[in-house]
């Protein structure tokens, strides 16, 4: 944990090596998102963002229960039209900085990802879970659509009839369910969630920093363009790559049959 960690933070970090542990942590209210948490979350990530020790981070939810239980009813329930707008631009203004971080973010959800958390999830690079993990897009069961991102990213991932279905029915869903659209990769046993997300994340900070952020640029620029634009786009950032430090120390090191080091250079 960092030196000056303190057990009330709204969102715990704990540095293992190049892999950064984030652990939102509201565990009486299940995680909600509420804007303090929010704003704790935002520091985070821009702290994280210029951090050139991290190069992977891991998000989870403390506590048994959830990963985040959605954003927080009870600060939402008095909102008036221009607060609730303002609240969902704010929250997926922080979610938008996960998709672009710039570094891998893997969501280890412990729980319940319902709403906010399901929408949080859904804009880190790929989530694994526990087969305890429920998830779901509840908020017309409140009488309000998804607004931090679901009606948007859970089609684009899993098709429109699907997540139709989901927001729809406002229905709560297994994991099971979750790893057959494809929302989560992979489901293991709840003890087992963070050493396997951090095994994983270990591994994909020994790879290339700047091959890892224009994987995710071009991956995630071809979601909105026509595939012969997305390929052009994938052409030129493979290309930029070869003026890399690291394009040439990857390659070396496989001929001389030896692991690589990366610099970010
Ligand atoms: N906001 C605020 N508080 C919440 C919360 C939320 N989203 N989810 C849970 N809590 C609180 C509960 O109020 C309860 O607090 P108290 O102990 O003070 O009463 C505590 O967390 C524990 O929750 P429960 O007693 O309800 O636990 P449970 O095991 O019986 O049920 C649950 C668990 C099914 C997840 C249930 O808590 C639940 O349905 N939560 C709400 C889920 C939801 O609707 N999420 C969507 C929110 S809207 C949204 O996210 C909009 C958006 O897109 C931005």
């Amino acid at each position: 944990m960092e030196p000056n960690a303190i057990a009330d933070d709204l969102v715990l970090r704990r540095d293992e090596g190049p892999v950064a542990l984030l652990t939102l942590n509201r565990p009486k209210a299940l995680n909600a998102l509420n804007q303090p948490l929010l704003q704790r979350l935002a520091e985070r990530l821009r702290e994280l963002a210029v951090d050139s020790n991290v190069r992977v981070v891991v998000l989870t939810g403390s506590g048994e229960k959830a990963f985040v239980a959605g954003a927080d009813i009870a600060e939402m329930a008095d909102y008036d039209v221009a607060t609730a707008q303002h609240f969902a631009l704010a929250g997926q203004n922080v979610l938008n900085h996960i998709a672009t971080l710039g570094k891998p973010m893997i969501a280890a959800v412990n729980g319940f990802a319902l709403g906010g958390g399901c929408e949080l999830m859904l804009a880190c690079d790929f989530a694994i879970a526990s087969q305890r993990a429920k998830f779901g897009l509840p908020e017309v069961t409140l009488g309000v659509i998804p607004g931090f991102g679901g009606t948007q990213r859970l089609a684009r991932l899993i098709g429109r009839h699907n997540a139709l279905r989901w927001i729809l029915t406002g229905d709560v869903h297994g994991a099971d369910e979750a790893l057959r659209l494809g929302l989560v990769t992979q489901l293991v046993e709840p003890e087992q969630l963070l050493p396997v997300a951090l095994e994983i994340a270990q591994r994909i900070a020994t790879r290339g920093p700047l091959a890892m952020l224009a994987a995710k640029q071009v991956v995630d620029q071809g979601w909105d363009v026509p595939l012969a634009d997305g390929l052009r786009k994938e052409a030129a950032a493979f290309g930029k790559l070869f003026r890399t430090q690291d394009q040439k120390e990857g390659m070396a090191a496989f001929m001389q049959k030896r692991p690589a080091k990366f610099t970010g250079n």
